[in-house]
């Protein structure tokens, strides 16, 4: 089985350094995080399936091409709110998806909470976003979740991710590409990435 794709790119590795640094502004670790969104996002969507499409320059007619499939973003919530916008960049038209996922402090199972997604991830290619895979329970559970609702080409687009979450998701889901900017060493006995960055959903949002 392939392992996931590591996104090699030294303005990825820049946002990541300021991600991590404990001493970074709510404001910047935002900003950040929306940018190295858009360089996953790129690195996500580079075999995309195209179709032609006939453009007339000023000058000629030519054959182009798009994606040939519709683009549906599913934030895994919270902190997959801050990877819509990055996505966003790459492709303004997606619609978006929201799944609320809580892990318990204790048992590190997630807890759905919230569901709205497009009826288009039935035909769609679905990016599902979260920075954090840690012990694979909530993108289990995220993607459980939407192969229920009938999504079949899905993809997991994180920015750090724990050996132990990336063994899981590959197991339970060999066909999900797994896209991540870093593999960290391992989970701490609370469940949490380390080296990692903390929690994100709380550096984005306040909360810690
Ligand atoms: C964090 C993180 C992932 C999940 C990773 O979210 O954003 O969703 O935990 O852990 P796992 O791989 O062990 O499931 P959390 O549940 O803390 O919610 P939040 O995004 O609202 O902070």
């Amino acid at each position: 089985m392939a392992g996931p794709l590591v996104v090699d790119h030294p303005l990825l590795e820049r946002h990541l350094a300021v991600l991590r640094a404990a001493g970074t502004s709510r404001e910047t670790f935002r900003h950040a995080l929306g940018e190295a969104a858009a360089i996953l996002a790129y690195e996500a969507m580079r075999d995309l399936p195209t179709r032609p499409v006939e453009v007339r320059t000023p000058l000629a007619t030519m054959t182009g091409a798009t994606p040939a499939l519709p683009i549906v973003v599913v934030a895994v919530l919270r902190a997959g709110l801050g990877m819509v916008d990055g996505f966003l960049r790459a492709v303004p038209e997606a619609a978006i998806g929201h799944l609320g996922m809580q892990r318990d402090e204790g048992t590190l199972q997630p807890r759905g909470y919230y569901e709205s997604l497009p009826d288009a991830i039935t035909e769609a290619t679905v990016f599902v976003v979260d920075p954090m895979l840690a012990t694979g329970g909530s993108a289990l559970a995220a993607l459980g979740r939407l192969r229920e609702a009938g999504a079949g080409d899905l993809r997991l687009v994180c920015l750090v991710a724990a050996p132990e979450g990336v063994a899981a998701v590959q197991a339970a889901h060999p066909d999900v590409p797994i896209v991540v900017g870093a593999v960290d060493e391992r989970l701490d006995e609370r469940g949490f990435i380390v080296p990692g960055l903390g929690d994100a959903g709380d550096r984005l949002f306040g909360t810690d």
